[in-house]
């Protein structure tokens, strides 16, 4: 892997990198354009990393399907795939692993201990391995982005990160891998968390800048549906992603909750909200 980016990069090509854990959908094809839009050649990795997950997370039931995969990717103009074994990226348990520090305090942090510290973990090595000049990832996952960054910042990567908007599919729901988990009845269930959100923002945008009262609202949409299984909804700033009293534009709206044993994240910008976002066409659906 590390041979074909120094030659890239010896031709004087930068590379754009999208890490992933594969079942690719269309959310993951917008990271590979927005990465060959700001770079001569694309790598994607596909590594579901078992550091990331908890004991009782889904790690053994988590989707995979790599030769579709490898066919999305490589006609979507994927010029490398990177898809290593557990044996090759961990050898052994790593001893040493990156610590995210406190920007796990809120949102998924207090919910998925270890989460970050394992993401930080594969990301960093997958950093050393394909030595990108860009990577790209995905507004879904904000405080994963939030604290890739920083790990970058703080620990001088030399890499770019850029963060893309969120894919819906028509009515709102988030492009995500495990929503292939999602039972029909669950997946009209499902809609609920990006209408929730988008009540925070009418709220927001209707004068109410008390972060409780939009957060309350968001957990108002979302009781009307007992199946629904809330873990958080949180207004947080975008840099600390602690949670802020008083709502501003930059202010984000994130949320997790089950459906069934499906755990879902989704967030907005308040300022902005689901108006950011691209909606893929009625009949497109998730590849
Ligand atoms: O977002 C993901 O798919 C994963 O967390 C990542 C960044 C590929 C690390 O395993």
């Amino acid at each position: 892997m590390r041979a074909w980016s120094r030659a890239a990069r010896a031709d004087g090509r930068r590379v754009g990198f999208v890490p992933t854990m594969g079942f690719l959908h269309e959310g993951h094809l917008r990271l590979v354009d927005r990465a060959a839009t700001g770079s001569d050649t694309v790598a994607m990795s596909i590594f579901v990393n078992p550091l990331q997950f908890g004991p009782q997370e889904d790690l053994g039931s988590y989707p995979r399907a790599l030769e579709r995969d490898r066919q999305l990717a490589t006609s979507r103009g994927v010029d490398c795939l990177f898809v290593p074994a557990d044996q090759a990226m961990y050898p052994r348990p790593p001893l040493v692993r990156v610590s995210p520090g406190t920007l796990t305090a809120h949102l998924c942090g207090p919910w998925r201990p270890g989460h970050f510290e394992g993401v930080l973990t594969v990301v960093a090595k997958l950093f050393h391995i394909v030595e990108p000049d860009l990577a790209v990832f995905g507004r879904k996952d904000l405080q994963q982005a939030r604290i890739i960054r920083s790990m970058v910042d703080d620990l001088n990567f030399p890499v770019t990160i850029e963060v893309a908007s969120i894919i819906r599919e028509a009515d709102g729901l988030a492009l995500s891998s495990r929503n292939a988990y999602l039972k029909p009845v669950e997946r009209e269930v499902a809609v609920l968390l990006s209408q929730a959100l988008e009540e925070g923002h009418r709220r927001y945008r209707g004068g109410t800048h008390d972060a409780r009262e939009v957060v309350a609202a968001v957990r108002q949409v979302l009781s009307r549906e007992a199946t629904i299984l809330v873990q958080y909804v949180e207004a947080v700033d975008p840099d600390t992603l602690a949670p802020v009293t008083t709502a501003t534009d930059d202010t984000v709206l994130a949320l997790a909750a089950f459906i069934g044993k499906t755990r879902l994240i989704d967030n907005i910008i308040l300022g902005v909200g689901l108006g950011a976002d691209e909606r893929l066409a009625a009949t497109a659906g998730t590849v």
